[in-house]
């Protein structure tokens, strides 16, 4: 294993208290408009046609993104008892689907939710080990196999921080990322990042900072490259806006379709907060304001030498 020469000394991404504002609302809400995997980011939809309020429509297009994940991270088969690690494993829809498919043999999930981990515990699923646990204070005995992250790098550093030290942050977690891979190991990451030169100062950044996901941050793509580079060379990297554009469209009609139950969950000012924050963070995709990266990842066995 590698030495961690640039990790925080505490941790520096959006607090717990952040992540619970945002993801402890209640299961059941987000059940509502979510689809069964209750994946929450967006979903592949190459090929995906039908009525995007529909159920089986997000469906596929979400269990799409969950096998292109582990494609990128080198799940095959289960052959060899492929041990995962998922980086910000919501309510746990990629560790279930990785192992329920024979892909993995364990794979291993960290949220900072109590909510998400307490609905990963009691579905008890072999083979799935959720942990209330941040990247940064994560330890392994076994390295693993393969490494995916889908929507959490969103949550790794905070607005605010100057560009320095989210270099710093964003490095660190590469060089995690490094020491618990075997060698030659692959990785996945999907992660929104600004495109356009509003960054946050555009006015949806501001509404969903403040109302819907306090303390976070984007990154740019020039940030992951940088602080990736001396420890993962970048096998496949796709920009694929209109994906999350189409995530949130459905999000959004369902949200609409379940309103009732959803105003009786978090009250009419909820639903109309969330409605709002769906719909607006749609026409920021459209709007190439922010883009969405899948990058695919393998471990330089060999760290690059720092730059001098
Ligand atoms: C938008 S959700 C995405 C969940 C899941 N990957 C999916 O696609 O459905 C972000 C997740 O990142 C987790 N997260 C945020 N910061 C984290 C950290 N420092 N360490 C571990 N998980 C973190 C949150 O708890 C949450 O589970």
């Amino acid at each position: 294993m590698t030495t961690t020469t640039h990790a925080p000394a505490a941790r520096s991404g959006t607090s717990a208290a952040d992540i619970a504002f945002h993801y402890d609302v209640s299961n059941e809400f987000y059940a509502l408009w979510l689809d069964r995997t209750m994946s929450y980011s967006a979903g592949l939809w190459d090929g995906v046609d039908g009525d995007p309020a529909d159920a089986d429509t997000l469906a596929r297009a979400q269990r799409a993104k969950l096998d292109h994940h582990l494609d990128l991270a080198g799940a095959t088969d289960g052959s060899g008892g492929f041990q995962l690690l998922d980086v910000g494993c919501g309510w746990g829809g990629m560790t279930a689907h990785a192992v329920g498919s024979g892909r993995v043999q364990q794979a291993t999930g960290l949220t900072l939710s109590p909510a998400q981990h307490a609905h990963m515990t009691e579905l008890r699923m072999p083979g799935v080990v959720p942990l209330l646990e941040s990247w940064d204070a994560h330890s392994t005995e076994r390295p693993y196999d393969g490494i995916v992250s889908v929507g959490a790098f969103e949550h790794f550093a905070t607005d605010g921080m100057s560009a320095q030290q989210r270099l710093a942050v964003y490095g660190a977690y590469f060089e995690k990322c490094h020491g618990w891979l075997k060698p030659a190991g692959q990785m996945s990451l999907q992660t929104i990042a600004y495109d356009d030169e509003t960054g946050p100062d555009g006015p949806v950044g501001r509404f969903v900072a403040a109302n819907i996901f306090p303390g976070m941050t984007l990154p740019r793509l020039a940030e992951i490259t940088a602080a990736c580079d001396r420890y993962f060379s970048v096998t496949v990297l796709t920009a694929s806006p209109d994906d999350y554009a189409r995530t949130l469209n459905s999000w959004s009609a369902r949200l609409l379709r379940a309103r009732s139950q959803a105003e009786e969950l978090v009250g009419p000012e909820g639903f109309r907060r969330y409605r709002l924050y769906l719909r607006a963070s749609e026409s920021t995709f459209l709007r190439r304001a922010a883009t969405l990266y899948r990058i695919g990842f393998r471990r330089r066995d060999e760290p690059l030498p720092r730059p001098a």
